[in-house]
């Protein structure tokens, strides 16, 4: 019998020598990853080392240069921006996302709607309004804002915000969610709700976490990568990473005396 292979951890998603040019400059040069379910996978690095690259990659926004990127053992780098979506891969932004003039609920409706690739005929034959508004509330109940469900996005505070980003990606139905800084420009306090929102989806989804803040990263990896100048510098856990000289040596005069 063999029960090793219940016990292994899946590797949801994967990139193979993944490079991204903009002419002479490589953003993203020949990374290489596995990012498993049931995990939080962080990313950190300098400005400008590509992480935001990588994740507009693995979303379908951006095509690679070179490169693979698997989906549960199947190449998809060549597959439509929206059919990213409909596997299951859905990511947040590092610049909003949000009608400030709808409502939360509302928000999360046309972020669902948007999954569907547009087809609204579609849509309305798979769900009505009324399946697509409990669908919303439920995403925005799994992030704490289901008190808030009415209110118009403008009038929530900043930090709410982020959260109804996390709600509007959390209502495609993910199974791998892609965030793009989501604590970015928060206070400890609203920085700490969000880090006890991704300790309880991260027992769901596979989560790919680029994030500055890098005591809130310490806290949610299971895996972390720093990168530089496009490369893949090193993966392991927390302590493993912060142990590494070259990752020190990375983040000399960065202002960062994280390492
Ligand atoms: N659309 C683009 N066109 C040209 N260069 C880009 C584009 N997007 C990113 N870059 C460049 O690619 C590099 C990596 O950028 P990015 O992935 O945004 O880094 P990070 O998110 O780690 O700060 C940077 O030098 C950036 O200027
Ligand atoms: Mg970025």
């Amino acid at each position: 019998m063999n029960t090793q292979v219940s016990l292994d951890i899946q590797v949801m998603l994967e990139t193979q020598g993944l490079c991204k040019y903009w002419g002479g400059l490589k953003a993203l040069d020949g990374v290489s990853l596995q990012f498993y379910d049931k995990q939080l996978h962080g990313i950190v690095g300098p400005n400008g080392a590509g992480k935001s690259t990588l994740l507009n990659l693995l979303c379908g926004h951006y095509k690679p240069t070179h490169g693979r990127i698997m989906h549960k053992g199947e190449a998809i780098e060549a597959i439509k921006p929206h059919a990213f979506a409909r596997r299951g891969i859905g990511r947040s932004f590092q610049k909003t996302n949000i009608y400030p003039g709808a409502s939360c609920l509302e928000n999360c409706c046309v972020a669902v709607q948007r999954r569907m690739g547009g087809n609204f005929n579609l849509l309305r034959s798979r769900y009505s309004q009324k399946v697509l508004d409990e669908i919303a509330s439920d995403a925005l109940d799994k992030v704490g804002l289901g008190a808030r469900r009415d209110q118009i996005a403008a009038q929530i505070s900043y930090g709410e915000q982020r959260q109804l980003e996390i709600a509007m990606v959390l209502a495609t139905a993910p199974q791998v969610l892609l965030l793009d800084e989501p604590m970015a420009g928060m206070g400890h306090e609203e920085s700490q709700l969000i880090i006890e929102l991704l300790n309880r989806l991260k027992r769901e989804y596979c989560i790919v976490l680029v994030e500055h803040d890098m005591d809130a990263v310490f806290e949610l990896s299971d895996q972390l990568t720093v990168m530089v100048d496009g490369q893949h510098l090193t993966t392991g856990t927390v302590s493993q990473v912060r142990d590494n000289p070259r990752v020190k040596e990375a983040y000399l005069g960065q202002g960062d005396e994280v390492f």
